[in-house]
């Protein structure tokens, strides 16, 4: 067996009272595409936010092997400030990277450069359209050269242009240059299909299902697996 990037076993998540993970056991491996689904507040973003190492689990074990990662969050904050200096100030402060500000420079430009927005790039991020904006999230979380990406609904509040945008961006960056593990969180079945390798259902913080795409998506081996999780996949498709 490969050794795991990630790993929880029996994992709890309580906020505010609130279970929103319960005794969630999984691994992933670098390489892997894995798309997290289920309906809102199942845990989905509970689930990145842990993986991620923002919350620490209430009861279980999270263990990781370090390496460059980055998320983009389900509603991006963007600071008072340009669009390059969104960008450059997250590279800069993180003293993990030890860059100057120079370079903080060199490199943000490039990412807003690879998501097509090196033209707005002195105009102040909060006057930037949705569109724009998720674009200079994925900018920012891509400068950091991540090794593993994190994605919490990465088009959900976009019109259908812009999806398509940053859904061929995001191929652009994950799919099509040297391999990153991918763990995203989508409502959207088509783009899981597209991007993910593996699919895990969640329900009231419950992993209910953890399947090779493929699998996921046949009816038969999914209502073996959990007859819920077709539910979902049906109400989604119907
Ligand atoms: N900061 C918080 N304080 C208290 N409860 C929270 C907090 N964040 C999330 N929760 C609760 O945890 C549960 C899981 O929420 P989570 O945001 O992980 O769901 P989700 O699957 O990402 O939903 P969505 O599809 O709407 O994004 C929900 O019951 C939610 O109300
Ligand atoms: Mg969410």
């Amino acid at each position: 067996m490969k050794p795991a990037l990630l790993s929880l076993h029996q994992v709890d998540l309580n906020l505010g009272g609130v279970p929103a993970l319960s005794a969630v056991t999984l691994r992933i491996e670098a390489g892997e595409r894995v798309a997290l689904v289920g309906a809102n507040g199942s845990g989905k973003s509970s689930l990145l936010r842990v993986l991620h190492g923002l919350r620490a689990p209430t009861r279980g074990v999270f263990e990781r092997t370090p390496c460059r990662q980055a998320m983009l969050f389900q509603r991006p904050h963007m600071l008072r400030a340009t669009a390059l200096q969104n960008v450059a100030l997250g590279l800069w402060l993180d003293r993990t990277l030890a860059l100057s500000w120079r370079t903080a420079q060199t490199r943000a430009l490039q990412a807003l450069s690879q998501v097509g927005l090196a033209g707005v790039q002195q105009q102040n991020a909060a006057t930037l359209s949705g569109g724009q904006q998720q674009r200079l999230a994925l900018a920012r979380a891509w400068a950091r050269e991540p090794e593993l990406l994190f994605l919490d609904e990465p088009t959900a509040s976009l019109d259908p242009p812009a999806k398509r945008e940053v859904e061929a961006l995001v191929q652009s960056m994950t799919l099509d240059a040297k391999p990153v593990t991918l763990v995203f969180a989508s409502h959207n079945l088509g783009q899981v299909k597209r991007w993910a390798t593996r699919v895990i259902y969640l329900e009231q913080g419950q992993v209910l299902a953890d399947l090779p795409m493929v699998q996921f998506f046949d009816s038969e081996c999914l209502r073996q697996h959990s007859p819920q999780a077709l539910l979902f996949v049906q109400g989604e498709t119907s």
